[in-house]
């Protein structure tokens, strides 16, 4: 009984030993980079479920945008900490070290415009009374990424 428990771990271990391999064969990617990129995804895919109700108003779930709203709001201050060093470049552009000032004013903008998103969603009934403030947010992405963020299009 005893060898055929050990079988499976051994085997356990050589599947993680496989996957770990995997991965090490991909390029290094920075912890910190991983953070904030990951952090910007998920973003991606809050503002991408609240854009589709604000494109089709009649399948505006004022939950679920909620829901988005305060996530968003609650991680807009996440990926800051994570733009420490030149060294972890990412997809960031030069200005992002070199400007760090502007950097961070377009940090706090966004970090403004979506708890102002999310004060609206909260009291919100109809999609009218988000879809400002959601423009306001999906206008500052777009303005920081223009001058910091490196085009991959
Ligand atoms: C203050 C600047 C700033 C704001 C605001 C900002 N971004 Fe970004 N974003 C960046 C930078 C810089 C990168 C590149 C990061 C890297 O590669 O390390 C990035 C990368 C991304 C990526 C690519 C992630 C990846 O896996 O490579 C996505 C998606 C993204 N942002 C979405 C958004 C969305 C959606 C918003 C608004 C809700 C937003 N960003 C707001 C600066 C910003």
């Amino acid at each position: 009984m005893e060898s055929i428990v050990s079988f499976k771990s051994l085997w356990a271990t050589t599947l993680l030993a496989a996957a770990l391999g995997l991965s090490a064969c991909s390029p290094a990617v920075d912890p910190d980079v991983k953070a904030r990129q990951d952090s910007m995804k998920s973003w991606s895919d809050a503002t991408g479920i609240m854009e589709d109700m604000i494109d089709n108003p009649n399948t505006f779930d004022v939950e679920l945008f909620q829901d988005q709203a305060a996530f968003l709001a609650e991680d807009a201050a996440s990926p800051w900490s994570h733009f420490k060093s030149q060294e972890a470049m990412g997809n960031t552009t030069e200005a992002v070290w070199v400007n760090a000032g502007a950097f961070e004013a377009e940090a706090d903008q966004f970090e403004q415009a979506a708890h102002e998103l999310n004060a609206a969603a909260q009291t919100a009934t109809v999609v009218e009374e988000v879809a400002p403030a959601f423009n306001d947010v999906k206008a500052s992405c777009k303005s920081c990424h223009t001058d910091f963020k490196v085009r991959r299009d």
